[in-house]
């Protein structure tokens, strides 16, 4: 495969210029903003507390006008929030439901609704709302109070948590501070400084002022850098390839992946152009090279750990691949059990995979033919997707649908590079 594309915008990103601009004093303009479903319940459940937003259909994504109803500003929901698929919306927004002063109700699918909040009921409880779940796990209800600050060290490396903890303490009354067991994606800190608030920052310490006001901005959500690493992976393991991606966001707390594809034999640049909204933006080129077997080490994972599927597809799609994953155990608590489920679809479509409790190991493909459940995991359909397009005989994968959470248009793109 040889050419160049860009990639729908970053869900992260979008999530959180949404979530920003709805607290900034007057109207933000977001362009690129993902029109996946993720980034869409976050829309209306913004809308669902007040929120005014115009969307309409712009050259990269969405182009959205948001107005702004200040820090402490949303109103209560006459419905239960809807969350559908996405953990960092629910966790994102159980912040700032804890510092408004009325009941707010967080639901969502099937499969978020296995997943664990205790991780965000706890600090946002001492803060001082007070939150009720089933079990740990969704639906919230929210009882919104006036927070106090409070210094936070959560158990597990989670940007979600670090977000959640300071979108409520920028409403607290005096500083919060998160102190990270290892750093995390910094999208939040970016996004909040570019809406104007100040940010200290320390090696691992993270700490924000309560009571601050946003000014609403206009921004640009740069290309997804983790759906871009599926073409990485498609590109490393295609003999020929030379590919180059886009306008995609090069956050170096994202980019921990591309020094794995690199140990595993592709050549790869990244050419940084600009920072928009807080967040390097630049392109990425990929070249095939002879893939050789790597191991992702624990101290890795939080760097890389939605790319796991991506490079899981690169070691089983070709004969010299083989990737080993350890210490990765919250994988167990994504969209999917992805280290159950990624270990099962790969099996069934005749690639060899030992399961760990906090990891797994895979062998070289390709892979024979068969099936495999994306078990409504958009990142496993992608990553057994890419795996298919080098496989012996043709492979039924049941859960596709599920890709337009973070890249809709995905299977298109992917025709467009010849797979049938
Ligand atoms: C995200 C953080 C990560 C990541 C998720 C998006 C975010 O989760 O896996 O896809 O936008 O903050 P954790 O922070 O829970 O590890």
């Amino acid at each position: 495969m040889q050419g160049s594309l860009r990639v729908p915008g970053d869900k992260s990103i979008s999530h959180r210029y949404a979530l920003l601009a709805a607290l900034a004093d007057g109207a933000s303009r977001i362009e690129g903003y993902l029109p996946g479903e993720d980034c869409a319940a976050t829309l209306a459940c913004l809308e669902g507390l007040g929120v005014r937003i115009a969307r309409q259909a712009g050259a990269h994504g969405l182009t959205l006008a948001i107005e702004g109803r200040g820090v402490r500003g949303l109103q209560a929901s006459s419905r239960p929030l809807d969350a559908a698929n996405s953990g960092t919306l629910m966790r994102l927004l159980a912040g700032l439901a804890a510092a408004h002063p009325f009941r707010t109700v967080i639901g969502g699918d099937e499969s978020l609704s296995r997943r664990p909040m205790r991780r965000v009921i706890a600090p946002l409880t001492s803060m001082g709302a007070t939150i009720d779940s089933r079990d740990g796990c969704p639906p919230l209800t929210i009882d919104g109070a006036d927070l106090r600050a409070i210094d936070h060290a959560p158990e597990v490396p989670s940007a979600q948590v670090k977000s959640a903890v300071l979108l409520a303490g920028l409403h607290a009354a005096g500083r919060t501070t998160v102190r990270e067991p290892a750093p995390t994606r910094d999208h939040t800190e970016r996004a909040l400084e570019a809406f104007g608030a100040r940010v200290e920052r320390d090696g691992p310490r993270v700490a924000i002022e309560g009571g601050q006001r946003l000014r609403a901005i206009d921004c640009t959500v740069p290309g997804d850098f983790s759906s871009a690493v599926f073409w990485l992976a498609l590109a490393a393991g295609t003999p020929g390839s030379s590919l180059t991606i886009e306008g995609v966001g090069l956050n170096p707390t994202r980019t921990a992946v591309l020094d794995v594809f690199r140990r595993a034999g592709a050549a790869i640049e990244t050419a940084p152009e600009r920072t928009a909204g807080g967040e390097p933006v630049g392109s990425l080129h990929v070249q095939f090279g002879d893939v050789r077997p790597v191991e992702i080490l624990p101290a890795e994972v939080p760097g890389l750990i939605d790319e796991i599927p991506a490079l899981a597809a690169l070691a089983a799609m070709t004969e010299g691949g083989a990737l080993t994953v350890r210490g990765a155990g919250e994988l167990r608590v994504k969209e999917s059990d992805r280290i159950t489920m990624l270990a099962r679809g790969f099996r069934s479509m005749g690639v060899t995979v030992d399961e760990f409790a906090d990891g797994f190991h895979i062998e070289g493909g390709p892979p024979r033919g068969g099936d495999a459940d994306a078990a409504g995991d958009h990142r496993l359909a992608m990553a057994f997707a890419i795996a298919a397009t080098r496989a012996r005989s043709p492979i039924a994968i049941t859960g596709t649908e599920s890709a337009a959470v973070s890249y809709p248009g995905f299977f298109d793109e992917l025709h467009r590079f010849g797979a049938r």
